[in-house]
């Protein structure tokens, strides 16, 4: 009786029995975007808004290998809102999420070789 008792005590302080369930939890964790946090994205005056923004749809992967002029992020938000249903950005918030988006993923020389071929270099 004594026994029976002490050995799923036993296997918890072993670790075993709990071991399968937690190594579930860490694989859902690590496939979902909720797992993300605004520091996933480089510092910048308009990082917390272009994260919530943008992650309500997807992840920050998209944007973070993303390489653009000014130009290109700007034509992009009004993608987002025609293609995908994005709420317009407008005034100071879509400055402020542009500048940020050009300043941290701009289509920088690299960018451009990355896309062309490997075997360039320039
Ligand atoms: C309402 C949903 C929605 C929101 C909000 C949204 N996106 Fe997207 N975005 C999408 C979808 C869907 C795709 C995939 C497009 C495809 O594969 O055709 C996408 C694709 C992209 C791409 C890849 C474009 C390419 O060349 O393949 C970038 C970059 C991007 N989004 C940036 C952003 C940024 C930056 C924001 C925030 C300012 C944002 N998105 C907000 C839905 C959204």
């Amino acid at each position: 009786m004594r026994g029976r008792a002490l050995l799923p005590s036993l296997l918890l302080a072993l670790g075993l029995a709990e071991a399968p369930e937690a190594r579930a939890q860490a694989t859902a964790a690590d496939i979902t975007q909720t797992a993300e946090t605004p520091e996933a994205l480089p510092p910048g005056e308009a990082r917390e808004e272009v994260f919530y923004t943008c992650t309500a749809c997807h992840g920050t992967a998209i944007i973070r290998r993303s390489r653009l002029s000014r130009q290109q992020w700007d034509d992009l938000m009004d993608w987002m809102t025609e293609k995908h249903g994005m709420n317009p950005l407008e005034g100071e918030q879509r400055r402020q999420i542009v500048d940020y988006l050009a300043a941290q993923f701009p289509a920088s020389a690299a960018g451009r070789r990355r896309a062309g071929n490997p075997f360039l270099t320039d």
